[in-house]
């Protein structure tokens, strides 16, 4: 595995595995997991070479978030990577992808401002940008995000069809279903944040929510089995719930009662100072 942190390294380096075939990219934040690697598994099924992006965006970070405090370990990350197969390694230093006078932002209106973006101002904003600036550094055929951020990856197809980011590339932006841990917990670089008790706990979120998505898929009440979920986390230890909403699984609409269109329940809460999300679908 090749690893670079110019640009012009960058450029060179795809140019040549361009010349092979097909190229994915899978873009991270690094402190990798098996949701991660599953997503560079089925990266490596779609294309002839695999790129893999590391870089700790501070642009998704709101002022009171753990950007300084985010698990940084490019050592570890790249051998697991090498391990896979993976044939580049994409880790830019903050001036590489923000260089002084760097004045652009793009914002997914709509999609952004429901669910996490309600919570987390500018966060989109902050991961549209950076994933318009990876596009644009790669030129990938294919890109790789996983429904874990569903949110995220409705607004980068948004984005990818908005922005005609080669064509057909808007059909080529791959969802990779969620990876989850032996207790139902989805697996997140935030999960080494809680305490062994918190983790614990946490499995709690899985739980009720496929309680939930059985109530509402079975014909209850929706109103009634979101309460019952809230209620539900912050009896199993959880210290707030920032949603628990049925949305929409396109349009991200919330949704007080089940249609024919596919829904998905969504959840953000915090336990032990830590965010957790997750999302279910429910029909
Ligand atoms: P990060 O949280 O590192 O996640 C990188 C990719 O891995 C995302 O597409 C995410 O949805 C996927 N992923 C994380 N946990 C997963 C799980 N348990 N199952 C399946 N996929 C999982 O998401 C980001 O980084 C950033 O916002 C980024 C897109 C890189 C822009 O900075």
């Amino acid at each position: 595995m090749h690893t670079v942190n110019r640009l012009p390294d960058l450029r060179s380096a795809v140019d040549s595995l361009r010349r092979t075939g097909e190229i994915a990219l899978v873009p991270t934040m690094g402190a990798l997991h098996d949701g991660h690697l599953t997503l560079v598994r089925e990266a490596k099924r779609l294309a002839a070479s695999v790129v893999v992006s590391i870089f700790v965006n501070p642009t998704q970070f709101g002022p009171n978030e753990d950007l300084d405090a985010y698990p940084r370990q490019l050592a570890e990350d790249s051998r697991l990577l090498e391990a896979e197969g993976v044939d580049l390694l994409w880790a830019p230093g903050v001036e590489e992808v923000y260089p002084r006078g760097f004045a652009t932002n793009v914002s997914v209106s709509g999609l952004s401002a429901v669910l996490c973006g309600a919570s987390r101002p500018g966060h989109f904003d902050g991961v549209a940008t950076v994933v318009a600036k990876l596009f644009g550094q790669v030129r990938p055929d294919i890109a790789l995000f996983g429904e874990k951020d569903w949110q995220q990856l409705a607004i980068i197809r948004r984005m990818a069809r908005d922005l005609d980011f080669t064509q057909p590339f808007a059909d080529r932006i791959a969802g990779v279903p969620i990876v989850r841990e032996a207790d139902g917990l989805a697996m997140s670089s935030r999960n080494r944040y809680l305490s062994p008790e918190d983790r614990a706990r946490a499995a709690a979120l899985p739980r009720l929510m496929r309680d939930a998505t059985q109530a509402i898929g079975s014909g209850g009440d929706v109103l009634v089995a979101l309460e019952q979920l809230r209620v539900g986390l912050l009896k199993a230890g959880f210290a707030s719930v920032d949603y628990a909403e049925l949305a929409d699984a396109q349009s991200l609409q919330s949704l007080k009662e089940l249609g024919k269109a596919p829904a998905r329940l969504f959840v953000a809460a915090r336990i032990g100072g830590t965010r957790l999300i997750d999302n279910m679908a429910v029909n």
